[in-house]
C-alpha cells in the first residue's frame, strides 16, 4: 500500500516546487544547477552547515525551514559523502532519506538529481525515485484512526533531471520492482486470520492480470502426486494447504527457466512441538519467502523481463490439533525418500523438500533459488543484516553475492558438507527433520533441503529468518514486512539471465 507519494520527473532547469531537496559531497560541493537554485540564499547553507557541524557525510542531512532568499517552505541538504563510487543502493538510500524527511503536512517536493560533478545519470535518478517509493510504503489497512503526525494525502514528489525521457524510461522497470516489493510487504504484514493458504493462493493468482500463468494445486492434487512432506505439515490445520506455480514466459520459447521457490507457512505455531507464547505473533511472517517469490514474479512480469521464470510456493499453516502430525511420524516425500519427524516445528524444510523436488523435476530449470524464514539459528549467526546463503554451485553463489552488494540485500555464504549431512540420518527412515543437536542449526536445515535437490540442479538456499520481517527497518523501509529479496533476485535475473 503506497498511496503516500505521486512521483514524476521534470527538467532540472524548471523552478522547484515545495520542499527542495539537494545533494552535496563531503566538501560541501554542489553541482551547477544546484548552485543556481541556491544562489539567492547567499552563504546560508554554509552557515547552517557550520552551526550543525554538517560535513556532507553519506546519508547525513540538514534541514532549513523557510530558507531566506527562496520562496520555498523548506530546504533539505543531503550528504553523499565522497560522490565517487556510489552504488545503486546508495542512490536508493538518498531517495529514502528525502522521503523520510518530508513532513507529513508537506504536499510537494522537488529533488534536484545532481551530484557536485553534474547531473545524475538516468539510472541514478531513477534509483533515487525508487528509494522514495520504497520509503513511502506504510501498511495501514487495519488502522481506522490516523494520528496527527501521520500523512493524510499523497505528496507529489518531482525528481529534476537533465534527460526527462531517459529517467522516465529507467524508472519504469524500477517502479515495477518497487510494486513487487510492496506486494511482498503487504503479504508479510497481513494478519494470519486473513492470509491463510487458500487466500494466499488467491492473491498469487491475481498475478494473472500481469500475464503470469498461475496454477494452484489443492490438497487433492498434491495427495495424488505424493507431496507427503508438505501435506503432513498442514494436516493439523482447519485451512487446506496449497502449492502455487507461477510462470512468466518473457524469454525465448523452449529455453529452460530460472526458478524461485518460497516457504509459505502462513502461521507457524510449531505444531505439537509448540512454540512459547512470547513473540509467537511474529510467526505470521513465516511466509516471507513465498511473499518474495510472488513479489518477484510480479516485478518480472510488470517490467516485461526477457526471461522465462517460474515461481513455486508451498503454502501451509502449522497448527497443533487432534489430527496434527506427531514427533515420531514417518512421512513419504514426493522424492520417495521417507522422513522421520523429530520436531514438528522444523516444518519449513518439509514444505521445501516437496516443492523443490517438484520444481526440479517438472521444469529442469537453469537454477533454483529458494527463500525461507527457516531457522532461528541463522539469526544467531548473522543477525538481521545478512541473509544466510547455502549453495551447491559457486557461480550462482558469486552472482548472488554480487547482486547483494549492489542492491544492499546482502547474503553471506555458509558451509555445506558431509560432516553436517550425516547428522540428519535417521534410525527409522531415510532422513530425519532435525539433527540431534542445536549446533549449526541453520546448516543442518540446509543439508536437509539439499537432499531434495533433484538431478544436481544448481541451487541456492537463502535463510531469511533475520531479514524477512522486523528489524530490517532502514532508510528505504519502515514497515515490519521488509519485502527482502525482490530487488536482489530481480537484479540477479537482469544482470545474468535476461536476453539483452
Ligand atoms: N519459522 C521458524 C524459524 C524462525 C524463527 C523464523 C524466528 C523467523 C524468526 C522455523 O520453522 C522454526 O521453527 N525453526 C526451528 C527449527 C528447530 C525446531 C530445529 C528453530 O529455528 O528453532
Ligand atoms: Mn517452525
Ligand atoms: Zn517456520
Amino acid at each position: 500500500m503506497t498511496d503516500a507519494v505521486k512521483l514524476g520527473f521534470n527538467a532540472i532547469g524548471a523552478a522547484p516546487k515545495g520542499v527542495l531537496v539537494v545533494f552535496c559531497d563531503d566538501r560541501l560541493g554542489f553541482g551547477p544547477a544546484t548552485r543556481k537554485a541556491l544562489a539567492a540564499t547567499g552563504d546560508l547553507v554554509a552557515r547552517a552547515a557550520k552551526a550543525e557541524r554538517f560535513a556532507g557525510k553519506a546519508g547525513s542531512a540538514i534541514e532549513l525551514v523557510m530558507p531566506e532568499g527562496l520562496k520555498l517552505p523548506r530546504l533539505l541538504v543531503i550528504g553523499t559523502g565522497k560522490a565517487t563510487e556510489l552504488k545503486a543502493k546508495d542512490f536508493l538510500k538518498f531517495g529514502g532519506i528525502a522521503m523520510g524527511k518530508l513532513p507529513a503536512g508537506a504536499s510537494e517536493a522537488t529533488i534536484l538529481a545532481e551530484l557536485p560533478d553534474g547531473a545524475m545519470s538516468a539510472a541514478q535518478a531513477a534509483d533515487v525515485a525508487q528509494g522514495v517509493r520504497l520509503r513511502a510504503y506504510a501498511f495501514n489497512r487495519y488502522k481506522t484512526k490516523r494520528k496527527d503526525d501521520e500523512r493524510r494525502a499523497a505528496a507529489t514528489v518531482s525528481v529534476a533531471v537533465s534527460d526527462v525521457a531517459a529517467a522516465r524510461a529507467a524508472f519504469a522497470a524500477r517502479e515495477a520492482v518497487a510494486d513487487g516489493v510492496d506486494t511482498a510487504r503487504d503479504l508479510v504484514n497481513e494478519p494470519p486470520n486473513v492470509l491463510y493458504p487458500e487466500e494466499f493462493a488467491r492473491r498469487a493468482a491475481a498475478l494473472k492480470k500481469f500475464g503470469v500463468v498461475v496454477e494452484v494445486l489443492d490438497r487433492k492434487a498434491m495427495t495424488k502426486i505424493g507431496m507427503g512432506a508438505l501435506l503432513g505439515v498442514g494436516q493439523g490445520s482447519a485451512r487446506e494447504s496449497r502449492t502455487v506455480v507461477m510462470r512468466w514466459n518473457g524469454g525465448k520459447k523452449g529455453e529452460a527457466p530460472v526458478a524461485f521457490i518460497g516457504k509459505g507457512v502462513c502461521f507457524d505455531t510449531g505444531g505439537i512441538s509448540i512454540k512459547p507464547a512470547a513473540g509467537m505473533e511474529d510467526m505470521k511472517g513465516d511466509m516471507a519467502g513465498a511473499a518474495c517469490v510472488v513479489g518477484l514474479m510480479q516485478a518480472l512480469a510488470k517490467r516485461k523481463a526477457k526471461v522465462n521464470a517460474v515461481g513455486v510456493i508451498g503454502v501451509v499453516e502449522n497448527m497443533p490439533d487432534g489430527n496434527a502430525q506427531r514427533p515420531g511420524d514417518i512421512v513419504t516425500s514426493l522424492s520417495g525418500q521417507t522422513i522421520e519427524i523429530i520436531n514438528t516445528d522444523a516444518e519449513g524444510r518439509l514444505v521445501l523438500a516437496d516443492v523443490l523436488w517438484y520444481t526440479a523435476k517438472r521444469f529442469s530449470p537453469k537454477f533454483m533459488v529458494n527463500l525461507a524464514t527457516l531457522t532461528g539459528a541463522i539469526i544467531v549467526a548473522l543477525g538481521h543484516e545478512y541473509a544466510g546463503m547455502f549453495a551447491n554451485d559457486d557461480k550462482l553463489a558469486e552472482r548472488l553475492t554480487e547482486a547483494g552488494q549492489e542492491t544492499g540485500e546482502v547474503v553471506w555464504r555458509m558451509p555445506l558438507g558431509p560432516e553436517y549431512d550425516k547428522q540428519i540420518d535417521s534410525k527409522f527412515a531415510d532422513v530425519k527433520n532435525t539433527a540431534g543437536s542445536r549446533a549449526g542449526g541453520a546448516i543442518t536445515a540446509a543439508q536437509f533441503i539439499q537432499r531434495f535437490i533433484a538431478d544436481k540442479t544448481p541451487w541456492a538456499h537463502l535463510d531469511i529468518a533475520g531479514t524477512g520481517f522486523d528489524s530490517r527497518q532502514n532508510d528505504i523501509n519502515k514497515s515490519w514486512g521488509s519485502g527482502w529479496g525482490v530487488r536482489l533476485l530481480d537484479r540477479l535475473v537482469s544482470e545474468w539471465y535476461e536476453q539483452k
